[in-house]
């Protein structure tokens, strides 16, 4: 089914210079970039976007370093995006996804895993108005 989803490149991707790197992995895989936006997060628009994970003991450094400095934000379609975008990306802790993957290619800390990718269309609905209305 063809769906769409939300991909936020972080601010250590941005920071390390990786924006093209990764998204050109999407682009190689045939996914079409449908929106594209680079701007710094709100304190706002985090709290929002990591709603689901208040009262967890990681959610105020979630939310420092989301705020901490541009990210790069696109929405791409094609054949089961949500899940395949997911596999690309690898395991949320970089120490456990697999080569191959970016977090298991370029990541070696949980917080500063690179990259966020919706997981689910509820979420990718939620995370796409938060940032692109
Ligand atoms: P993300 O896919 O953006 O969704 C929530 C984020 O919380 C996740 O990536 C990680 O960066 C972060 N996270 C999840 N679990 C932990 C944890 N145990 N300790 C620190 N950060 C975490």
């Amino acid at each position: 089914m063809i769906e769409r989803t939300l991909i936020v490149i972080k601010p250590d991707g941005v920071r390390r210079g990786l924006i093209g790197a990764i998204i050109s992995r999407f682009e190689n895989k045939g996914f079409k970039i449908v929106d594209l936006k680079m701007f710094r997060m709100t304190r706002k628009q985090a709290e929002e976007f990591y709603a689901p994970h208040v009262g967890k003991h990681f959610y105020e450094e979630l939310i420092s370093f989301i705020t901490s400095g541009p990210v790069v934000a696109a929405i791409l379609e094609g054949p089961s995006s949500i899940s395949v975008v997911r596999k690309m990306i690898g395991s949320t802790n970089p120490l456990e996804a697999a080569p191959g993957t970016i977090r298991g290619d370029y990541g070696l800390a949980i917080t500063e895993n690179l990259i966020h990718a919706s997981d689910s269309v509820e979420n990718f609905i939620r995370e796409s108005k938060i940032i692109f209305s």
